[in-house]
Formats: structure tokens, sequence, C-alpha cells
């Protein structure tokens, strides 16, 4: 399988820019397969890149991986016999049908190039006006992939081991769609793929993952004391958490849409880590029991609570994508107490009550537009949540963090959000420090200069997706700038 490289790093790679690249492409000199490049056409085109020495490549791909939070079966334990031969078999000709499909593409698609650049001959400037420009569209438009292309791609160029344990999961009534890996559940498969679905003990006794199968052969993989009525059973419900998919399989089940779909929920919780960022702030690792996992949207709140004498309602800073392990970002300098105890007291295996979850600080639905995400100081937890889902959802074309640090205080993930921006071509990341602090005229002056430039550099911010999380005065001082914006969602998060 040929090695396919985003242009973002393949021009890194081989020291020239996405432009020259680009035109590359559009000479015809190299091809492009949905925006990525052939490592081996371009090690021809510039053979000084040394394709031994793929150690920064596998870098990048961890990195994808790490950022992409796949903490579920990281590595999926691989099906029986029986299942591998099914899925096998249909997998061969599904290849094959996509291999020819996509040749033909391709050929296709040369055809049209040529035949545009012969017709470009012509003495009339105004029809060469046109086919020039149509053979730009043609260039910008071939790179934006359709939902379905996208996941032909995965399991086109997913790694080696998991290739042929791969299925297609496809969920009505959303039309969402997921690969399932290996063994592991469909509930497991919907989660990793970020999506909202209906699901209680992940055990298989309380039913509230009942989906109905519609098409594909599917497999039970784990026991479970649950039992469907007559009914359930003729119609073909199944548990999502207990049964794994032989071959593409079409479910109907609930996703929670809204969050008044998701219950209220407690749950004790285990201190799983407990890292010092920097000299202010820690960052707080939390592991659910395996059956009482949290359910919550990305962007969302839980109050925390110790010996049910301290407690604080506080971002969650994961992805709902990973709903055992839940991180929080504390800092020292709000002088709470339950914030002082954490700090100063709380161990390894250390139980916290989780309640929750609440808030309205989540994504919209519409993933057409631009997501501009703008944290101040610890504000940065939810928009982390909120980052990594759309990045587990490949939710926007582009999603872009501002990270504004006040006074003496640091960018404490920057290597993180760095790395997010190394690893996705759509997304991008910024960051300034004000000097002074926020409840200093200077400090407002910095913060109001800082919104003003982030609000310029954006022509068409009126349609982008925005959201903005700090402290009361951040929040204050943006709610000034941002409110006469007429941007279809903008969102505000107090983080105290
Ligand atoms: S989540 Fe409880 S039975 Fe599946």
């Amino acid at each position: 399988m040929p090695r396919l490289l985003s242009l973002s790093y393949a021009a890194r790679l081989v020291g020239t820019s996405r432009s020259k690249l680009q035109k590359h492409i559009q000479d015809g000199v190299i091809t492009s397969f949905e925006g990525k490049i052939n490592l081996t056409e371009l090690t021809q085109l510039y053979p000084q890149t040394i394709t031994e020495d793929t150690i920064m490549l596998d870098r990048v791909e961890e990195i994808i991986e790490q950022a992409c939070f796949k903490a579920r079966n990281h590595i999926p334990m691989p099906t029986d016999k029986e299942g591998l031969l099914i899925r096998a078999s249909a997998l061969a000709k599904e290849l094959t049908l996509a291999k020819l499909e996509l040749g033909n593409y391709a050929i296709f698609t040369q055809k049209i190039k040529s035949k545009l650049n012969k017709l470009s001959e012509t003495d009339n400037p105004e029809i060469k006006e046109i086919l020039h420009a149509l053979n730009d569209w043609i260039q910008a438009e071939l790179p934006k992939t359709s939902k379905s292309n996208t996941l032909l791609h995965q399991l086109l160029t997913q790694n080696k081991k998991s290739r042929p344990i791969t299925t297609h999961v496809q969920i009505l009534p959303s039309g969402h769609e997921c690969l399932l890996e290996g063994n592991i559940t469909l509930l497991e498969a919907g989660l990793n793929a970020g999506l909202a679905l209906n699901y209680g003990c992940s055990n298989g006794n309380c039913g509230n993952c009942k989906a109905k199968l519609i098409s594909g052969q599917i497999k039970k993989s784990r026991p479970s004391d649950y039992c469907f009525s007559e009914t359930e059973k003729t119609q073909n419900y199944i548990l999502m958490c207990t049964t794994t998919a032989l071959t593409d399989v079409i479910i109907e089940a609930d996703e929670a849409n809204k969050i008044q779909d998701i219950p209220l929920q407690n749950i004790i919780a285990k201190v799983k880590k407990l890292d010092s960022a920097n000299d202010t702030v820690s960052i707080l690792n939390l592991k659910t029991p395996r059956t009482k996992r949290l359910r919550f949207l990305a962007g969302q709140q839980v109050k925390l609570s110790i010996n049910d004498a301290l407690s604080k309602v506080l971002s969650i800073a994961s992805c709902p994508c990973d709903d055992m392990n839940i991180q929080f970002h504390i800092t020292s300098q709000d002088n709470n107490p339950f914030s002082k105890y954490i700090l100063e007291q709380l161990k390894f295996g250390d139980e916290v009550t989780i309640e929750g979850p609440q808030g309205e600080f989540i994504l919209s639905d519409d993933a057409s537009n631009t997501v501009i995400l703008i944290a101040m100081d610890t504000g940065f937890a939810p928009i982390k949540s909120l980052a990594e889902h759309t990045m587990t959802l490949a939710h926007a074309e582009n999603v872009h963090i501002h990270w504004l640090t006040s006074e003496k205080q640091e960018h404490y993930m920057r290597h993180q959000c760095r790395a997010w921006a190394d690893a996705f071509d759509s997304f991008q990341y910024f960051e300034a420090g004000l000097q002074h602090n926020l409840n200093t005229d200077k400090g407002k002056e910095e913060l109001n200069t800082q919104l003003s430039k982030i609000i310029g550099a954006y022509p068409n911010i009126d349609s982008c997706h925005i959201y903005l999380a700090g402290n009361k005065h951040f929040i204050e001082i943006s709610k000034g700038q941002f409110n006469s914006l007429s941007a279809p969602r903008l969102m505000y998060e107090q983080v105290d």
C-alpha cells in the first residue's frame, strides 16, 4: 500500500512549500489522493529525501493516534476463525471493487485534465480563461472528500495489522458511520468514533444500548443477562455492548443529540494520575469503573466531591470518546478549599464522586463551518474537550485554537496543541500571553487588543462557530467584542 502524506507534512519533509506541491499536482507531475500525496512519487521528484529514515513519519502517525484518543482497544483483539473468514471474504470483494472504482476514477480525472489542457491551447482568451478557471476548480474540489470516501480511505490506509478485521457500521436514523476493528463491540466502535450512542452499564444488564439490526451479520462477543421481549426478538433487537459485527452492518440506535438526552449520573471514580503541569496548574485524571462510565458531551461540566465535604464544579478536559478516563485542570490560584485539598492531599487510588454532566457549552451538529476555540488560562480545559471531540468526529473542516494566558500563566499544554497542528491539516494553534492581570486596566486593554486581532484575522467570522472559555473578566470583555457579531454559534463558558 503506498504511503500517503498530507500536503503540509510532505512539504516539510522535502523542504518546500505547500503551494509548490499544489502546483506539481495541478501540472500533473504528482497525483493526489483525497488531498494526500504518495511518498514514492514525492521521493522521485525530490530524490534528496531520505526515505529510509521513516522515524519522523512514524512519529507523526503516533501523534495522530494519540491526538485521536482511541483509548479503548488500541490494538484490537483478533476475531475468531469463523469471524475472520467471513470478514476476509467480504472485504476481499469490497477491496477489489473499491480499487477498480478508484482506478477508473483516477483515469477519468486524468483524461479530464488532459482534455482541458488541450482545449486551453485555444487562441480565444475568454475561453482560455474559463478553461483555466474550470481546471483550478477541479483541482480545488478533488481533495474535498465525501463522507463515504473518507471511510473508504480509512479502510484502505489503516494499519496493516487491523485492516483485514475491520467492518463498517452505519447507524440509523442519523446516518452516522464508524469502523469496527477486531472483536470490539458495536458500542465501543461507536464511542471510539465519538458518537453519542445511548448506553448504561456497558455490561449486558441494563438494556439501554438496545439497537435494531437492519442488515449484516453480527456475533455475540460477551455474555449478557438482559432478556428481550418476544416482539424485540422477532424484530432483531441486539445489545450493542455485547455484540460485534462480522460483516458491514446497518443498525437503528438511539443517539444523544441534546443535553437532555444524557441522564444525570453519580459515579465514584478513582484517582488515576495527578500531575503538576506548571507552578499553578495540575492535571487530574480520574478513572471510572468499567461498568459505570461517564456519559457526557464534549465541553460539559460535572460536580466533583470528596468525602461529601468538599466539592467544586469543573469543566471536563477530555473527550467523551474515552468515557472511563476523565481529565480536569485544577488551578491553585482560585483559593478554593476543594482545589487546595486536591493539590495538597489527594493521592493515587483515592475516591472522588462525579455528579453530572451539566452545561450547554457543547458543539453544534452543523459541521460545515470553521470552528474557532478561544481559551483564557484554564478555560483551556473545556476547549481541549471540544477540540479532541471535533478531531475524533472529523467534525469541522477547520478547527483553530487561540489560547491566551494572563500575567505569569503558561500555556501548560502547548506541546499537545502543537502536535495536533502538526498532525492535522485542518487544525491550527495560536497562542499569546498578556503581560498584565485581567483585574487591571492594562490587562483589560491587552485582552481587548488580542481579541480584536483574532476577530480581524477572520474576514468570514460571521459564518464561524465561536466558543470562548475563561474566567469572569475574560467572559465579560469577550462579550463586549463578540456579541455584536452574527456568528451562527457563539458560546461562552465561565471557568472559575
Ligand atoms: S449498556 Fe447496559 S446492556 Fe448495554
